[in-house]
């Protein structure tokens, strides 16, 4: 029962924070994948692994603009998705990029996550993300009425590697999140790897397990 409690909550307080900036499917398949992820107990044993190392007692910490002023302009294009936490949605797979782009008109970015699905068939999901007051965070939605994820950009380079945070606050008790490792290219240098997997564990994100996204395409 307590993990059907989580589960619930967790579906409907962050429903799209598991999904930046890597998507498995569209969004209408997957409000019917958690439609029966919430009433189906029979599926919960099976993910809630995956959850519970995303789920960290007390409020976020505290986003850090970076040591620079972010340049937005410059992070925009496409990105590969090197390694991932947050595996709910993300059922293998693979070849997952990142396309931003700015939407001059709304004062948005654009963001078209698209990758191969085990059947190898091509997915693309697309959200759009709000400026904050912080100039390396953003407000990213995938569904109108959903509530928007954080999407904090911890580290980056622009032109070589990115590692972005999102960490969203559930009821004040306790907090879900999830990192991603990302590169301009489909493979990245071990020591950044390992440089960014060290940097989210400064931030306090002690639970959380990367894994590889095959890029094979
Ligand atoms: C519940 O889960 C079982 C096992 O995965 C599946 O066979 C069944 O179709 C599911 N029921 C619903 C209503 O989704
Ligand atoms: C999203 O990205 C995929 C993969 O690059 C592409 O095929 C698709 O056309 C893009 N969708 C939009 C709306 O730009």
């Amino acid at each position: 029962m307590k993990q059907f409690f989580i589960l619930c909550v967790f579906a409907f307080a962050s429903a799209s924070a598991f999904v930046i900036p890597s998507l498995t499917l569209d969004p209408l398949q997957q409000i019917k994948r958690i439609v029966p992820e919430i009433f189906n107990l029979t599926d919960l044993r099976v993910d809630l692994d995956d959850i519970k190392s995303s789920i960290s007692p007390g409020k976020c910490p505290e986003a850090t603009e970076l040591p620079e002023p972010f340049k937005l302009n410059s992070f925009l294009g496409t990105w590969y998705e090197i390694k991932r936490t947050g595996q709910i949605f993300e059922n293998g797979l693979r070849c997952v990029q990142a396309n931003y782009k700015l939407d001059q008109a709304a004062g948005n970015v654009i963001v078209n996550n698209s990758g191969v699905n085990p059947k190898g068939k091509p997915v693309a999901t697309i959200g759009t993300a709000a400026t904050t007051d912080k100039s390396n965070v953003f407000a990213v939605k995938f569904f109108p009425l959903s509530p928007s994820a954080q999407y904090w950009v911890v580290d980056t380079d622009y032109t070589g590697y990115s590692l972005v945070v999102s960490c969203n606050n559930v009821f004040g008790f306790f907090n879900i999140n999830d990192a991603w490792i990302l590169s301009r290219k489909p493979s990245l240098d071990n020591e950044i790897i390992q440089k960014l997997e060290a940097k989210v564990i400064e931030l306090g994100f002690t639970k959380l397990r990367f894994t590889d996204t095959p890029q094979d395409c």
